[in-house]
């Protein structure tokens, strides 16, 4: 018996109750996904996370990095909102009718999950982020605008970061539809630029050869 195997669920279970207060759209188990790559995923360089929200993901990401000592986490978000968190929309977020932004509540939330020394914010969109950029990455989840669009871009902007070896993760595939059309095309297509790994809930994983 692999007894490895059994501290892994007993460490799941400890981080699904200690992020379970960090509101967000993201299941424990692709949480504990992100933290595992976080923690033992291949390559050198940054873990960069487009659309961290309130925190969730971003929680998942930096403990795992952390455990191991590894790199710490660019978090990049205008803290605006996507369309939908927008008031009146489908997911309209509470602390942007109440303030305008999801700063300081993600502020608040990596505080009190105690990971704030191991997240960098910040506060732009992606495109602007990705101007001022030079860093090797070796781990890049992109869960900002869902749309096509937006997910081409996000991933045209940041792939060129990505060491060789270097992992991608998409969220709400097979949930968003731009998202979705998007991953496909590109683990589809015949460039060669990536291999897929696999999926765990929504979260696509993708290689750079
Ligand atoms: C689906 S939420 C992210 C959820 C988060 N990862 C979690 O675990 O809960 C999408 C986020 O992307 C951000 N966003 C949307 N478009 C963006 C852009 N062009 N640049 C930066 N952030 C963007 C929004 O402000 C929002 O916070």
């Amino acid at each position: 018996m692999n007894f490895n195997e059994i501290n892994s669920v007993a460490e799941y279970e400890r981080l699904r109750q200690q992020f379970a207060s960090v509101e967000g759209w993201l299941t424990a188990l692709e949480g504990y996904a992100l933290f595992k790559l976080a923690e033992i995923g291949p390559g050198v360089g940054r873990i960069v996370e487009i659309g961290s929200f309130l925190g969730k993901s971003t929680c998942w990401l930096a403990t795992g990095s952390q455990q191991a000592s590894r790199e710490k986490v660019a978090a990049v978000d205008h803290f605006s909102g996507s369309p939908e968190h927008q008031p009146g929309q489908g997911f309209e977020c509470e602390a942007i009718v109440r303030e305008g932004t999801t700063y300081n509540r993600f502020l608040d939330n990596i505080r009190s999950v105690g990971v704030e020394g191991y997240i960098d914010p910040i506060k732009a969109s992606s495109e602007e982020a990705a101007g001022g950029w030079r860093d090797p990455i070796r781990l890049l989840f992109i869960d900002g605008d869902h749309s096509y669009e937006a997910t081409r871009l996000d991933f045209s902007l940041w792939f060129p970061f990505v060491c060789s070896g270097g992992i991608v993760c998409f969220h709400d595939i097979g949930a968003w539809e731009g998202c979705t059309r998007y991953y496909n095309e590109l683990v589809q297509s015949a460039s060669g630029e990536v291999h897929q790994l696999g999926r765990v809930g929504s979260i696509g994983i993708v290689q750079k050869v």
